[in-house]
């Protein structure tokens, strides 16, 4: 049983901070059943701002024209999908379906119905301008990792794929290798994108592929979700969490759940073999690189089930369950076993559950520049 990755030194000031914890927890007698936290765990808050790639500054202008076409079905083949579609504020910026359905489909999450079947489950827009995040706070925005299998490295990269995937976006309208010089053209034949982009780019400049992902990176980066209760905790506040949910905490680190489930956004970041069962509506097995996924955030999950690569686990309790008895089919070869098991599954999804926070930005656009239908067709 061996978790390699824990290795990394702890950034001094987490150390600190859960000294502090840990000292104020011992000294408040209000919570008597709470066990105290242990100072050697690899978790924290979230940082209170996000951090840009040097060629793409954060700016206003910039986030609304990203929030536009971040809404805009003029963005797919057959003006049908937009981001939205499937990463939608009311449902935490994903869509709550096991599988998503993509182009040809209609309705919202699980009023969803036809519709191209994605492979994989879709995880939410929520705080993905934090991946790639380590133990000690540190990322950089410009060379992180984004999709289940890491294959992406920006949010800037990210944002271009759904637009040229067949089955996200795309259909069959045009090749995947048009798909960023159509779209852009559209846009360019529409005056409120021509304004918006001359905006936040300078006059007269030429929309493309590279404004069109700087621009909605921009706005991902404002989807910020960092104050959930665990967060106020670690910083300081030892009545944001109740004694089952410390338990749950203190549960979480001796299961070694930390040795994947670390940082402050719980993840490495890294990718693993867990062996998760598959979902019998694919046709194929869906084997990721070499049978593994990347470590997904523990954060918001409250609003980004059902669970896994291919959403097999409809709630969190399943998804916790099933590491009881778990060996990890991984370089780190892992076994898992819960002691007193219900209690202690009920204390871990408690304390997963102080990993939300509802106070992200749900803003819902009146219109699109395009004129189409407000996040494509979503109304059944
Ligand atoms: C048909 C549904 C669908 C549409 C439309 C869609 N996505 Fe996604 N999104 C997904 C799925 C499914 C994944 C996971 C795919 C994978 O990992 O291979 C994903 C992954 C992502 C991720 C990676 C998150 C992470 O933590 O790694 C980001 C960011 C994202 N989408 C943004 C967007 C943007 C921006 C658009 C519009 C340009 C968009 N999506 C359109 C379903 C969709
Ligand atoms: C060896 C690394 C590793 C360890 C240890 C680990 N996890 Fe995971 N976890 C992952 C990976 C990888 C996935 C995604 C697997 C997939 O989809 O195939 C995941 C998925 C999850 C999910 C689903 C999240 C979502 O958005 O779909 C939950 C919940 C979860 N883990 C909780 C835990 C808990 C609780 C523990 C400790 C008992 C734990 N994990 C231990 C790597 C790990």
């Amino acid at each position: 049983m061996i978790f390699q990755n824990i290795n990394t030194p702890p950034n001094t000031t987490y150390i600190f901070a859960l000294l502090i914890i840990s000292s104020i927890l011992s000294l408040n007698s209000c919570s008597p059943e709470a066990e105290y936290v242990p100072i050697d765990q690899q978790v924290g808050a979230l940082p209170q701002f996000v951090i840009a790639p040097n060629d793409n500054p954060t700016t206003a202008e910039k986030v609304e024209l990203g929030r536009k076409l971040f809404w805009d079905p003029v963005l797919s083949g057959n003006f049908d999908m937009a981001c939205v579609t499937c990463h939608h504020p009311n449902n935490g910026y994903t869509d709550n379906i096991d599988l998503s359905l993509g182009v040809g489909g209609r309705g919202l999450a699980q009023n969803r119905t036809g519709g191209i079947l994605i492979k994989r489950n879709a995880p939410t827009i929520i705080n993905t301008a934090f991946n790639g995040i380590d133990q000690a706070g540190n990322y950089d925005p410009s060379n992180t990792v984004h999709f289940w299998d890491n294959r992406s490295k920006s949010l800037e990269d990210q944002s271009l794929e759904p637009i040229k995937s067949m089955e996200e976006m795309r259909g069959d309208a045009y090749t995947a290798d048009e798909a960023i010089n159509v779209v852009s053209a559209r846009l360019a034949a529409i005056p409120q994108y021509v304004e918006l982009f001359n905006i936040a780019f300078g006059d007269d400049t030429q929309i493309n592929g590279d404004k069109i992902g700087k621009a909605i990176a921009a706005f991902e980066r404002t989807i910020i979700a960092n104050n959930s209760r665990f967060d106020q905790y670690a910083r300081g506040d030892e009545t944001a969490l109740n004694a089952q949910e410390i338990r749950g905490l203190n549960a979480f680190i001796e299961a070694k759940c930390t040795a994947c489930h670390n940082g402050p956004m719980f993840s490495d970041y890294k990718l693993h073999d867990l062996g998760v069962p598959n979902n019998d509506k694919l046709p194929q097995i869906d084997n990721g690189v070499d049978g593994k996924f990347r470590t997904p955030t523990l954060r918001n999950l409250s609003s980004s089930g059902p669970f896994m690569h291919n959403g097999v686990f409809d709630n969190l309790t399943s998804a916790v369950n099933f590491y009881d008895n778990m060996e990890v089919n991984d370089d780190d070869a892992a076994q898992l076993n819960f002691e007193d098991e219900a209690d202690t599954v009920a204390a871990i999804v408690a304390f997963i559950q102080t990993l939300n926070d509802e106070d992200f930005d749900k803003t819902i656009p009146e219109s699109v520049p395009s004129g189409l239908p407000v996040g494509g067709n979503i109304s059944n």
